[in-house]
């Protein structure tokens, strides 16, 4: 029985599956901060190169993988896919478990999927410094390591609470060239009014990108980037599920339930978007999300035009949000704690065809330590969600006594998380449910839009 499942080089995927070409309805606009108007893309130009700016917007199904990008993707792609056996058998259950593992690129993440096109974009583009934020590390130092191979200078605007308790994602970010700021900083306006206001502020992925943008834009030669969110963002990721669905189909399978542990949405677009063609093709699979309770865009925040960030400068969107200056509690998935959601994956939450649950931490880590002593890998406490997810389906299949293909993404190993797990093991962790008045709350600030 074949416990990894892998591919040649030479099956990379060429091309990145653009989910647009198979929404049910189009997407709705972007709009400016300040206007409240639908973004033009020469709106857009100080913060993303044209290249991306085409992605962003474009409708094709299929979208090219540059030479370029290929050629750095090799260094760990294709990902290996797994079957889980020795966590089924711990279960006792009679579903098939798979996993995605994508851990094995250089920052440890899915995140280099999308850093390295978005480098290579902004290097052709006549870019010379990019400016960007990061919650827990894992995109800092995805995109430090990017520029790095693109010869740009990289600034990262790190959460304070996690600049604090994460040195050694900074000095990834560091060894791979990059200038690392904890935020909220003096450096810019919005950093300064947060630090005027609360100079004990631990910082929130909003305030960072306020920073990272205000940064981008102040600067002729400097452009911004996001890990996250974004449609762009959401397409370079589908590398995971087209590699998936190939490995897949070497193992003689097809999933009933394909789920993803979800911040701003990336890693889950990855692994599902490329199943929502089939599903538009009248195949059965679920499409599951899973959140953190503690931040519960999908399931608790409103379908509704927000702010990408805290400060108003970044485009207002459509998507789940709990609201711009929602602060969340500092749970260790720190890469999960976001207002908002990909406007892509809240469209297909809308429609019914993705669907998203929210699970506490404690019982994250109780399904990721089951996961390393059964499979060995250590998850990074934002996968956790995925795995908890993906057990929770495997028992339920045990339940019923049925038969369940289950595939989930395995985004990244927990190497420099092990505080999260001492913490853990410590008893420190608490749940916690974000409460629903202090979500009406930040609700009422949202932006008054036309459209
Ligand atoms: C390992 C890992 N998984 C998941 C996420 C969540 O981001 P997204 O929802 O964009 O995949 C992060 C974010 O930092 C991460 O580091």
């Amino acid at each position: 029985m074949q416990t990894k499942i892998t591919l040649a080089e030479s099956q990379i995927p060429t091309r990145w599956y653009n989910v647009i070409a198979d929404l049910p309805a189009p997407p709705a606009p972007v709009l400016h901060p300040g206007t409240g108007k639908p973004v033009t893309p020469a709106d857009m130009l100080p913060l993303f190169p044209p290249g991306l700016l085409e992605q962003e917007m474009s409708g094709e199904r299929w979208i090219p993988i540059p030479g370029e990008v290929r050629s750095i993707y090799q260094l760990w792609r294709p990902s290996p896919l797994y079957r889980a056996h020795r966590l089924e058998q711990a279960l006792g259950t009679p579903a098939r478990i798979y996993y995605k593992y994508e851990g094995v690129s250089p920052a440890g993440s899915h995140k280099p999927n999308t850093a390295v096109p978005q480098a290579y974009y902004n290097k052709i583009a006549g870019t010379r410094r990019i400016a960007t934020e990061t919650g827990a590390g894992q995109w800092g130092s995805s995109m430090a390591l990017a520029a790095q191979m693109f010869g740009l200078e990289c600034t990262v605007y790190m959460v304070k609470v996690s600049f604090e308790q994460k040195p050694y994602r900074k000095s990834m970010m560091q060894l791979w060239g990059a200038e690392v700021i904890a935020s909220p900083s003096p450096r810019t306006k919005a950093g300064r009014a947060i630090l005027e206001a609360d100079p004990r502020s631990p910082g929130s992925l909003g305030i960072a990108i306020s920073e990272a943008v205000e940064d981008a834009v102040s600067r002729e030669d400097t452009r911004y980037a996001l890990g996250s969110v974004l449609n762009h963002v959401c397409l370079h990721q589908t590398v995971i599920g087209l590699e998936a669905k190939e490995q897949l189909a070497l193992a003689g399978d097809y999933p009933d339930v394909v789920l993803g542990c979800h911040g701003g949405g990336s890693n889950f677009a990855g692994i599902a978007f490329p199943f929502v063609a089939d599903k538009a093709a009248g195949k059965q699979v679920r499409l599951v999300a899973v959140e953190p309770s503690s931040c519960p865009t999908l399931t608790k925040g409103v379908y509704a035009f927000d702010f990408g960030d805290t400060a108003r400068m970044a485009p207002i969107a459509k998507m789940y949000t709990l609201g711009h200056d929602f602060m969340p509690p500092g749970i260790h998935a720190g890469g999960l704690r976001y207002h908002g959601a990909s406007p892509l994956v809240s469209q297909l939450v809308n429609a019914g065809i993705v669907e998203a649950r929210a699970v506490g931490q404690l019982a994250c880590f109780e399904a990721a330590v089951l996961f390393a002593r059964s499979e060995a890998i250590i998850p990074a406490p934002e996968s956790s969600h995925a795995i908890r997810g993906a057990i929770d389906e495997a028992l339920r299949a045990k339940e019923e006594g049925k038969e369940r293909v289950i595939l989930f993404n395995l985004s990244g190993h927990g190497h420099v998380d092990m505080a999260a797990y001492d913490a853990y093991f410590a008893g420190k962790l608490e749940d916690f449910d974000y409460p629903a008045e202090k979500v009406r709350e930040s609700l009422a600030h949202l932006p008054k839009v036309a459209v």
